[in-house]
């Protein structure tokens, strides 16, 4: 049997990826995801938000006692704001681009790059020419701008996703990816219109940081770093909404903890899964558990490929499309109907 796939275009000998995270932050790490049978890796962002604070404070550091800002000139960059804003752009470059020339010497599997997008700049231009230059196989562009800001029309800020996407499409040659959140207005259309933008794939979805509170200290705390099992309830529905209403590949993320995980998400539609808190729960000796779960399924199956079962619960293949429109718990629908594959 083989369970070699592709995403955007990349052989990939499994479609397991492990997804931008501590783990594809150095070298050594991508190594050993490689050694324990990744399909690809997703290198830790380069964050746009990380710079932006870098800079800042680089620039309140620099200020004279009096309050007053020094004055510079470094390669022709006249301002403090110039100065500093150039060189700690082009520090973090400097080891993101280290780091993905590195980790391509170092393994075989396709590394992909990832930025994190927060707000709509022209620099994204550049920083992604000089990734795809070191040699970087994809680009996936994780962004996000909040819809807890207040003033700007939902549209404007849905703009914002088409307009980056287009610059940077027009910048690089090879495949780009975004990782997207739930968080749209109208979230089915807003896939399908994403994925008609020329990128050759679309992640759902990414997982944010939520506040959770500390009742005796009457606090707000950090809540879970990892994502627990019943959190893939989301991507999997959406996933098996959208495979057929898209025009790119769809990777499955958040809440895939195990083979199992991998199968169901292949078999609504996704063309690869990507994994994080299970291999920081469990360590990346779980891989090729995930690997041998989902070759002995197929085994037991009779399933030769990937591709032999790839969306077959995907929503318009099966029996009852509408379960996948249920939103309330009604009791009329808890009537125990199974809905197959057609
Ligand atoms: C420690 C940690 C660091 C992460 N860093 C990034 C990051 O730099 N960029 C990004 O797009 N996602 C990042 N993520 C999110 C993961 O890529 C992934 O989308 C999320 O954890 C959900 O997948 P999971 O349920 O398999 O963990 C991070 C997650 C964790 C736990």
């Amino acid at each position: 049997m083989d369970i070699s796939t592709s995403y955007m275009g990349i052989p990939l000998e499994n479609p397991i990826i492990v997804g931008s995270s501590g783990l594809t932050a150095t070298v050594d790490g991508v190594k050993r995801l490689a050694e324990a049978g990744a399909g690809a890796v997703v290198l830790k962002s380069l964050f746009q938000e990380e710079i932006t604070l870098q800079t800042d404070k680089a620039i309140k550091e620099a200020r004279n006692s009096d309050g007053s800002v020094a004055w510079f000139d470094y390669k022709g960059r006249q301002t403090p704001m110039e100065f500093y804003g150039y060189k700690v752009k082009e520090d973090n470059l400097e080891r993101y681009t280290e780091l993905i020339t590195r980790c391509r010497e170092s393994v075989s599997i396709p590394v992909i790059a990832s930025i994190n997008c927060f707000y709509d700049s022209l620099e994204w231009i550049a920083f992604a020419k000089e990734i795809e230059q070191v040699g970087a196989q994809a680009i996936e562009l994780n962004m996000f701008f909040s819809p807890t800001r207040f003033g700007q029309p939902s549209h404007e800020k849905e703009a914002l996703y088409f307009k980056v996407i287009d610059q940077i499409l027009k910048a690089v040659t090879i495949p780009v990816s975004l990782k997207i959140s739930y968080y749209f207005t109208d979230l089915a259309p807003m896939i399908q219109r994403l994925s008609t933008t020329g990128i050759g794939g679309l992640v759902l979805f990414n997982r944010f940081f939520s506040p959770d509170f500390d009742i005796t200290k009457i606090e707000v705390t950090p809540s879970h770093l990892f994502s627990t099992p019943s959190e893939m309830a989301l991507s999997l529905k959406w996933i098996a909404i959208m495979a057929q209403k898209v025009e790119c590949e769809l990777a499955a993320s958040t809440g895939v903890h195990d083979g199992e995980g991998v199968i169901k998400q292949i078999l609504a539609g996704a063309q690869a899964v990507q994994v994080v808190s299970t291999l920081y729960k469990n360590g990346i000796k779980h891989l090729p558990v995930m690997i041998e779960t989902l070759k002995s399924w197929m085994g037991s199956k009779g399933i030769k490929t990937v591709a032999d079962f790839r969306g077959r619960l995907a929503q318009e293949s099966t029996t009852d499309p509408t379960v996948y429109e249920r939103m309330q718990f009604m009791k009329y629908f808890t009537d125990k109907k199974r809905v197959k594959a057609l």
